[in-house]
């Protein structure tokens, strides 16, 4: 432990701040010229209930310093988790931060951006010297808020919220002292998918196929047109066998062909590349937007914010298993993305 500034070494100071995980905010403002003005800030915190005051504070070399000493009104806009490309754009320094944003105008005239988790309109209360920053001191005038997860700040680098489990919430183990317990990394996954895909499978039926043809179906969604062995390396062991029985069934079904040989993809070794027809495309897209509102309700149980931080640790594990698994869809030309019109 270090005390006394002179024995401070800057970057370790600035790491034990950074423990202290924080929100994101942006604190807007309008200039005496009439241009809003705004930046990312970790810095905010509440004060006071009654009266209901927060603060937060403004480095002396900002840009946006002279407009918020002059400024008799601002707002703080509470970050959700999908908004750390607008965090980025106003860490930014001093360039037309608002440029193509679509904002709201409130009190004073001060700019709005929308979809945040909360935001508070603030008059400026009191400003305080803070060493090289200067502390602004707001009374709320007005505040909203919505259910959106916050997006959350921690040893330089932006994290996600999620709540705990309950205290005492502990997984339940076998009777057999060294079996699997309830919190096994196996069970949780694959109960979760066999359970998630048990939904799923009832929309198959209703279009006639099997899990097999679902898999190569929608494979085939992601690139024009794709061989066996393409979609072989794609499934990586999820088919019991490989590809060639579904995409022959597909094709008895009218519902992918053999591409035309410049559709890419083909190649000696790969064997013919296959493509959807026109009813293989209309059948994929109806069987996946089934799939995903099978995914959104299951979200909407688990509560808001929660779904991007399970598929942000899904994604990682995938990249530690599997890590070419990226790769192998990435390649998906545009063409493929659009609907059929
Ligand atoms: C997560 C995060 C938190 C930040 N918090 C603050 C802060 O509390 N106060 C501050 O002055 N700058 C803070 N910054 C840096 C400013 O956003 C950055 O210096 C910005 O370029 C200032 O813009 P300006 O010079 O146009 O005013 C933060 C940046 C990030 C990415």
């Amino acid at each position: 432990m270090t005390s006394g500034s002179d024995s401070f070494d800057a970057g370790e100071f600035r790491k034990a701040l950074g423990s202290f995980a924080t929100g994101v905010t942006i604190i807007t403002t309008r200039g005496a010229d009439g241009a809003p003005v705004g930046l990312t800030a970790n810095s905010f915190n509440s004060v006071s209930l009654n009266p209901p005051l927060v603060l937060w504070s403004l480095a002396n070399t900002s840009m946006s310093l002279a407009a918020f000493r002059a400024a008799p009104y601002w707002a703080v806009h509470v970050l959700a988790t999908d908004q750390e490309e607008l965090s980025a754009r106003f860490a930014r320094r001093g360039e037309s931060k608002f440029a193509g944003l679509d904002v709201e105008t409130g009190i004073g005239e001060v700019p709005l951006l929308k979809g945040c988790s909360a935001r508070f309109q603030c008059r400026t209360a009191f400003q305080y010297e803070g060493g090289d920053h200067v502390i602004f001191l707001g009374e709320v005038l007005t505040f909203d808020r919505n259910e959106a997860a916050p997006l959350v700040f921690h040893g330089g680098r932006y994290a996600h919220a999620t709540r705990r489990d309950p205290l005492g919430a502990k997984p339940r183990s076998a009777f057999l002292e060294g079996s699997f317990g309830d919190d096994f990394l196996g069970y949780l996954l694959g109960r979760s998918h066999y359970r998630m895909f048990a939904q799923i499978r009832r929309h198959l039926e209703e279009a006639h196929l099997s899990d097999q043809e679902f898999y190569v179906l929608s494979a085939l969604t992601l690139k024009r047109a794709m061989s066996v062995r393409d979609l072989d390396a794609g499934m990586a062991g999820v088919l019991d066998e490989n590809s060639h029985r579904a995409i022959q069934s597909l094709v008895r079904h009218g519902l992918a062909r053999e591409a035309a040989p410049e559709a890419g993809a083909a190649g000696a070794a790969g064997g013919p590349a296959y493509e959807l027809t026109e009813a293989g495309r209309e059948a994929a897209l109806r069987v996946i937007a089934a799939a995903k509102a099978v995914e959104s309700r299951m979200l909407e149980r688990l509560g808001a914010g929660e779904a991007p931080v399970l598929k942000s640790l899904l994604n990682r594990l995938l990249g530690v298993i599997d890590p070419e698994a990226g790769a192998l869809w990435g390649a998906a030309d545009a063409g493929t993305k659009e609907p059929t019109a």
